[in-house]
């Protein structure tokens, strides 16, 4: 069946490019539907770590790649990352919807004076200019990737598009709007011509893939809590994170939509500000980072860790219609006398089992905890076996944790990842 989605389930940073990376080989295009260059999608292969912010993770795959109108396209971003894979002689077949909205220059400078305007609640953006994109995009004063297609193109939605940043700039931020704005339109010309070749009508493409029965990978950015509608609301990003933006970021039907799978760590982890209710500290966080190298593939900055925090975990499967769970990261929480999951919030005399929507509930709510054995480290001999044998290879008590967890996340578990490589993944059937 045609589509398949993929989707991280806690607050990005899942390992969803590891998996596409190692699923994509059953498909025939993998398409980046939300989210700008705040994602970073890290894929190990044989011991090289590449990190990609824009380019679909099956560029390694030497899949054909697709980025949808969803998607704000940072073109100096996507340049590099462009030269980086031309450096590994790596043939990219990209193209990139005419009607997505590039991030420019002043998208960035504003995502950072807001940043400073908010002062000590500000959210933790990446700084990559997405929520001001996404703002001149329902504002009316964005400018498309099509606008590239030609000089006369270009100017015409420059002056919409420069008169309200330098505006902006000028009269709410007391910046030098005018130099901003002037520098952005003269880089972009220079490089409009370098993102030309890729310009096309991703939704048709999109489309025809599916009329020859072809299969597509629908890449999901970011997680479900950082959803602008369901998740921490304001501490989010600018886009949807369900699955079922997939199909209206691209431009394929609904029920091209076959699989939805929810990438979740065995533990959580969140960059930037906002409610986390399983967050630990002290030794136990600072060892939890370490083994699984939580910084931020984008900004470098030390993840926060958590629990598994399974009430958020279950009506992020729930909404998203996740049809198969990968848990990843597992062999993380190994040689732990005990793992904890967390499967209800406790408010006063109150025990929760759906999440508040309110940020001000949510930091009242304490963890409730249920208690697993923990499972012994993984060794060079598990990871053949594993290599080998399968998920029954996984150590007894870690596979009674991945047992338990489609009750706790009420989803059958479709893979159990248990390290960064490719290869490191196991199908549960
Ligand atoms: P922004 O989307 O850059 O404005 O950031 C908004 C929030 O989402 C911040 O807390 C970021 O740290 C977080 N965020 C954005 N993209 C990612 C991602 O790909 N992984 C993890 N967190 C992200």
């Amino acid at each position: 069946m045609p589509a398949t989605v993929i989707v991280g389930l806690q607050w990005g940073d899942e390992g969803k490019g590891k998996v596409i990376d190692s699923l994509a080989g059953n498909f025939d295009a993998v398409a980046r539907f939300n989210g700008g260059s705040n994602a970073g999608h890290t894929v190990v292969v044989t011991g090289t770590t590449l990190a990609f912010h824009l380019l679909p993770s099956g560029v390694l795959q030497r899949k054909k790649l697709l980025i949808g109108n969803g998607v704000v396209v940072d073109p100096e971003v996507l340049l590099k990352e462009l030269e980086e894979v031309a450096a590994l002689n790596v043939p990219v077949d990209l193209m990139i919807s005419d009607r997505a909205h590039l991030t420019l220059g002043p998208h960035k400078f504003r995502d950072r004076l807001e940043e400073g305007r908010r002062g000590s609640s500000a959210i933790g953006s990446t700084l990559r200019g997405i929520s001001p994109t996404y703002a001149d995009r329902a504002a009316r004063t964005g400018i498309r990737v099509g606008d590239l297609a030609d000089d006369d193109s270009l100017k015409l939605a420059f002056e919409t598009f420069g008169a309200w940043n330098r505006a902006l700039l000028t009269r709410v931020y007391g910046e030098d709007g005018e130099t901003i704005a002037k520098d952005s339109f003269d880089r972009l010309k220079e490089v409009a011509g370098r993102i030309r070749p890729y310009i096309a009508d991703v939704s048709k493409v999109a489309n025809d893939i599916l009329a020859r029965r072809g299969k597509l990978l629908l890449e999901g950015a970011q997680g479900f809590y950082l959803d602008v509608d369901f998740g921490t609301y304001p501490y989010v990003t600018a886009t949807h994170t369900l699955a079922q933006y997939a199909p209206a970021g691209i431009g394929v039907p609904s029920q091209s939509i076959e699989a939805v799978l929810g990438v979740a760590k065995a533990y959580c982890t969140r960059v930037g500000a906002g409610p986390f209710v399983t967050e630990i500290s002290g030794q136990m966080a600072e060892s939890l980072r370490k083994k699984g190298a939580e910084y931020g593939a984008t900004t470098g900055r030390p993840r926060r860790i958590g629990w598994f925090d399974a009430v958020a975990a279950k009506y992020a499967a729930r909404a998203s219609g996740v049809t198969e769970l990968v848990l990843t990261k597992v062999d993380v929480l190994g040689g732990l006398d005990r793992v904890l999951v967390c499967d209800g919030y406790l408010d006063g005399d109150r025990t929760l089992t759906e999440p508040p929507s309110s940020i001000v509930a949510l930091r009242r709510c304490r963890p409730h905890y249920r208690e697993f054995e923990g499972w012994p480290d993984l060794t060079a001999e598990s990871w053949r076996k594993l290599g080998k044998e399968g998920a029954y290879a996984l150590p007894a008590k870690l596979l009674t944790f991945v047992e338990a967890m489609r009750d706790v996340v009420d989803c059958p578990v479709g893979y159990v990842s248990y390290g960064p490589d490719r290869s490191d993944i196991v199908r549960l059937s």
